[in-house]
């Protein structure tokens, strides 16, 4: 028996290079050895304010990247929370089994609602239990998840184990695992920060969808420093991070891209860099730009993924049900 990996993802900003080669990639490799189910969280992300039209859009988008990054439709589930009610329905059946103290230690919650102080959400602090219910659905024993995600699966863990106290065996408990392959990129303004989804400033990022004159010139722009030679040096936070984008998308091994560029300059560099990642990014451009042709097709793989998805979780939700005294 394969194990059931779940991995849920927000269809909220651009997806980037750094989701591509620390993430993407290897959900894709993994697809043989693991049972994937991938999950585009459109319920988490109405957590915090949302434009309906592009909330549509970024989840086709980012289920449609996914497919053509090469989840494979026929070996992995992919499917849209808000299509399967279950989630939100075990949701609400969780909550009545979560004490507030624990939610109240939730650092995500406390980090996300300094701003809005009081007007934050009650989704944005039930969030943990939503993400407790797309995991125990689907029997998931593993949960790959950042740093950040952690302590909600662990959470989750808790609520699990409390239920199965209560009222005998029936949620797995899923264990969360912090991946060690994907390399961490950085931002290409600001090589010390982690490139992420949500930062504002268009140079900070490459997107999955740039075009190749896009690519270029935020290479081009990316910060590096005033020394010269190009070697992986961690201690040089920018042109590390240019050369490690370099290996990922090349595979070639390090002394071998430094012996490549003995006597070039930056600028030399990263103009060649520009070339690899727009021809690292063009199949799955071109492949993107194939599935959409036909605007309903995305939507049929996504109306499949639900199908396969749906049994699943209905059966784990009808056993909550029946346990708890609903119906
Ligand atoms: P996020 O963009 O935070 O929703 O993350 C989606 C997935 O991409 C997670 O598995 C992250 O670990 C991965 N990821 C996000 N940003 C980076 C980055 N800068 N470098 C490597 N992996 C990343
Ligand atoms: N909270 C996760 C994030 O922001 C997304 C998510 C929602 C998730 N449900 C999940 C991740 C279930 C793993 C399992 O990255």
């Amino acid at each position: 028996m394969k194990k059931r990996v779940f991995s849920g993802i927000q269809p909220t900003g651009n997806i980037h290079i750094g989701n591509y080669l620390g993430a993407i990639k290897y959900w894709v490799a993994s697809q043989a050895e693991y049972d994937n189910v991938f999950c585009v969280v459109d319920l988490h992300a109405i957590t915090v304010p949302q434009d309906p039209k592009v909330l549509k859009t970024k989840t086709r988008e980012l289920a449609g990247l996914l497919f053509a990054a090469g989840i494979d439709p026929k070996q992995s589930i992919l499917f849209i929370q808000s299509h399967i009610s279950a989630h939100a329905e075990l949701a609400w059946i969780l909550n009545c089994f979560i004490p507030m103290g624990w939610m109240q230690r939730m650092t995500q919650f406390k980090e996300k609602s300094h701003d809005l102080k009081e007007q934050a959400s009650v989704g944005l602090f039930d969030y943990p239990a939503l993400m407790a219910a797309d995991i125990l659905l689907y029997d998931t024993d593993v949960v790959p998840v950042g740093e950040d995600q952690k302590q909600h699966v662990e959470l989750t863990r808790d609520v699990a184990l409390r239920f199965n106290n209560i009222y005998g065996d029936t949620f797995r408990l899923p264990e969360p695992v912090i991946p060690q392959v994907g390399a961490r990129i950085m931002g290409l303004d600001d090589p010390t920060k982690k490139m992420s989804k949500s930062e504002a400033n268009p140079g900070h990022a490459i997107n999955l969808l740039d075009s190749p004159e896009t690519i270029r010139s935020k290479l081009m722009r990316a910060t590096t420093d005033s020394l010269r030679d190009i070697r992986f040096d961690e201690g040089r936070p920018g042109i590390y991070n240019l050369l490690v984008i370099y290996e990922l998308f090349t595979g070639l091994r390090r002394p071998e891209i430094e012996a490549r560029f003995t006597g070039k300059g930056y600028a030399d560099f990263k103009r060649e860099l520009g070339e690899i990642v727009v021809e690292g990014l063009r199949p799955l451009q071109t492949r993107y730009r194939e599935l959409t042709s036909d605007p309903t097709y995305i939507d049929s793989l996504l109306s499949e993924g639900a199908s396969r998805a749906r049994p699943l979780a209905e059966k784990t939700l009808a056993a909550v049900k029946k346990k708890v005294g609903l119906g």
